[in-house]
């Protein structure tokens, strides 16, 4: 991506609008009446087959006919005409075009979405649409769009796929008080995506916060790569759970991932913030844009009422950032400026009592001690203070104090006055909310958005390249005979390749040699079909557990045998597996599926109930540093399981997400053949004692 091709996408120096219209009420006529109040300051060329002039501005017949360059085409001509327009473009030498036009893709016109792509990259031209509203720039003062105006003045810059929430969010951002530098709709992203203008964003002066509203990712994981780059912090709102692949799964895994999941261990994984619904996206986006992360755990909480305080308290809580008592030295100071009855615990309470002299000097002290990493204000509007007067004593104290690097929100409960005293506070950089618990959960995005960052500074594992060979060549084979999925023990030779533990399996192909393998293998032993034609394989009556001797090996090979017949008649058999019997331990499960968004996925879960039932999985997008796979087992619900719940010993969970980021490299290394996996169960021993997986299945990608 070339950073000039952007810029006349985003900071053009002059605009041609193809099909300006004279006649108010036309999309071409709004460009440019938008363009003309805005007061951009670049050169506008309207261009229409018809008018000398319009709205003032001398209008041109043809491209052609414009003197000189002209760097970015608004196009807003019928869909019909879009693809002879990009060829005019083109011969001009317009760098970017800005295609309004709806008619394509979204209406099922894949093929003409796909011409004006590789006719626009013919002559060097990138695409901003097609199917958007435009978009809107405040520094330059540019409205190449037919939102209303430009946005209030900020500092976040917001890309939408949606472009009806552009507008609405547009005329939000002066009713919230939440400014923008730029709105940007992406539309139908046919050639620039989330990931260019991100990447473009983050080397935007006038940008410090970049906000999503994502419906979905044509490339995830090039969308994850240029998150993980950016230094700015990135906000999503992320709507409609895909069922994408869930339907056509064929391994456990494949059907547990459709239900959005993949997209949130994305975001996760890429340092991306989420946000929880529209007014959180700009709770969250007007923190971000004005205040640096929270480096610590420690966030105080002053106030002037107590229960506010406690609703502070609980949001604490519950966002994931439980407020702690202040040290001994902190309380003293603060017990200075409250009445006997006040609390300098945290939430420190200084009463109905607090004016503006205690609320400066609580802050001054607060704000510029060590063990705060960041500082809730709150306030009760009351007879005897006066908002303003507060508002301007907080914002004295933060600037005294000079500290820099440390993050502030404040809540303000009241009417009017409170209202204007928070516009004032936001003017001046300081995030201010009208309920305690969005001043606490914006202070929670700053601390969350810090360990996402930590996070992603983590590497990847990956894998000994020596090891695929041995896969592929397995996988080779299968392919060669027609079979789109190995079988066990071929599975379990690939998790052995990539050093994963697996129950000792041996084919055997006649009685004797079961019973031969099984004295090798020692008993108990476990016996199973081994055939491409039968996967599900306990359904069939093709497995037997807790064979003791050889007279149960003889029978259990001739049941199997015939129960297998009895089932598919013309099954392919392989032969019959002898596995060791694992000692019981606690059941997971491990797997992936290649996601058609973000491609190999794995996944974690406990076995057994928790899998089938309750859907208690995690994902990730592979591959997984050793961190992230620690993260994974930490997250399920039936974590306490792991960590020994009810007085056993806890399970070692060391060697767990060691094979579950080996696991992931596998299944990245090997995703150009391999479609599904599941490591079913998985039996985790107390610590110190490993895991075994007990059972395997790879299904390979129809190619
Ligand atoms: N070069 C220059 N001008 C041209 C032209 C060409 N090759 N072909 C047509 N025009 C002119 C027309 O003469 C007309 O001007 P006029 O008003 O003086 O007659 C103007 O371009 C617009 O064409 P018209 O046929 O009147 O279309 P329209 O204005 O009704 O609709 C769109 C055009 C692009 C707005 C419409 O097709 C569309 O896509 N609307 C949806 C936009 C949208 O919602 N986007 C997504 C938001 S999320």
């Amino acid at each position: 991506m070339k950073k000039d091709q952007i810029n006349a996408l985003l900071a053009p120096s002059s605009i041609a609008i193809i099909g300006a219209s004279a006649t108010p009420g036309k999309i071409g006529y709004t460009v440019i009446k938008n363009l003309l109040d805005s007061k951009y300051s670049g050169n506008i060329y309207p261009v229409n087959p018809k008018d000398d002039e319009i709205q003032g501005l001398k209008n041109y017949k043809t491209l052609a006919e414009i003197p000189g360059e002209v760097e970015a085409a608004v196009i807003v001509v019928p869909a019909k005409f879009v693809s002879d327009v990009i060829d005019e473009c083109g011969k001009k030498g317009i760098k970017g075009l800005i295609i309004i036009t709806s008619g394509f893709s979204e209406v099922g016109d894949k093929a003409l979405e796909l011409e004006i792509v590789s006719k626009a990259h013919s002559y060097g031209m990138r695409i901003l649409g097609p199917n958007i509203v435009g978009t809107l720039t405040n520094s330059t003062k540019l409205n190449a769009s037919f939102a209303p105006y430009l946005p209030l003045p900020g500092k976040a810059s917001l890309i939408t796929q949606s472009g009806a929430l552009l507008i609405a969010i547009d005329a939000i951002s002066y009713t919230r008080g939440v400014g923008f530098e730029k709105l940007i709709s992406i539309g139908n992203m046919s050639d620039v995506d989330f990931a260019d203008l991100i990447t473009w964003l983050d080397d935007d002066p006038n940008t410090s916060c970049i906000s999503l509203y994502v419906e979905g990712f044509k490339d995830g994981r090039r969308f994850i790569e240029a998150v993980q780059k950016t230094n700015k912090p990135v906000i999503a709102l992320k709507s409609g759970v895909s069922a994408h692949g869930a339907a056509a799964a064929a391994s456990h895994t494949g059907s547990l991932a459709g239900s959005g999941k993949v997209y949130d261990a994305a975001f996760m994984q890429a340092g991306a913030l989420r946000a929880s619904d529209l007014n959180n996206l700009f709770d969250r986006t007007l923190a971000l844009s004005l205040q640096p992360t929270m480096k610590g755990d420690n966030m105080l909480v002053l106030t002037n009422g107590g229960g506010v305080g406690v609703l502070a308290t609980d949001a604490a809580e519950k966002y994931g950032v439980p407020l702690k008592f202040a040290p001994e030295d902190v309380q003293v100071e603060l017990k200075k400026h409250m009445p006997d009855f006040g609390s300098a615990k945290n939430p420190v309470d200084m009463t109905g009592m607090a004016g503006t002299d205690w609320y400066y000097k609580t802050t001054l002290f607060s704000y510029g001690h060590k063990w705060v990493d960041g500082l809730v204000v709150l306030y009760c509007e009351t007879a005897q203070t006066n908002p303003e007067e507060i508002a301007k004593s907080i914002r004295k104290a933060v600037d005294e104090s000079g500290v820099k690097g440390k993050p502030i929100t404040v809540s303000f409960v009241g009417g009017e006055r409170s209202d204007k005293a928070m516009r004032w506070l936001v003017e001046q950089g300081v995030p201010a909310y009208n309920a305690p618990d969005l001043a606490v959960n914006a202070m929670a995005a700053l601390r969350e958005f810090h360990l996402l960052r930590e996070m992603v500074g983590h590497k990847p594992r990956g894998t000994n390249l020596l090891d695929d060979k041995i896969a592929r060549t397995i996988i080779a084979k299968a392919r060669k005979e027609g079979r789109g999925a190995l079988t066990e023990i071929e599975s379990k030779q690939v998790f052995e390749a990539y050093g994963l533990p697996t129950a000792k399996t041996i084919l055997s192909t006649t009685e004797e040699e079961a019973v031969s393998q099984a004295k090798k293998i020692g008993f108990p032993v476990v016996m199973k079909i081994v055939s491409p034609d039968i996967l599900h394989k306990s359904d069939a009556g093709g497995v037997k557990v807790n064979i003791k001797d050889e007279a149960g090996v003889r029978e259990a090979y001739n049941t199997i045998l015939a129960n297998a017949l009895k089932y598919k008649a013309t099954a392919n058999i392989h032969g019959i597996a002898i596995q060791e019997m694992a000692p019981w331990g606690t059941e997971t499960i491990i797997g992936s599926v290649n996601d058609a968004t973000f491609g190999p996925t794995v996944m974690f879960g406990l076995g057994g109930i928790f899998v089938e039932v309750l859907k208690d999985v995690t994902f990730r997008v592979a591959p997984i540093s050793e961190s992230q796979a620690v993260k994974m087992l930490g997250e399920i619900r039936g974590a306490p399981i792991l960590a020994g719940a009810r007085g056993e010993a806890p399970r070692d969970r060391k060697a767990l997400a060691d094979v579950l980021s080996k696991y992931a490299a596998m299944i990245h290394e090997l995703g150009d053949e391999i479609a599904e996996t599941d490591a079913n169960p998985v039996l985790v021993y107390e610590e110190g004692k490993g895991l075994k997986v007990v059972d395997a299945r790879i299904i390979l990608k129809t190619k």
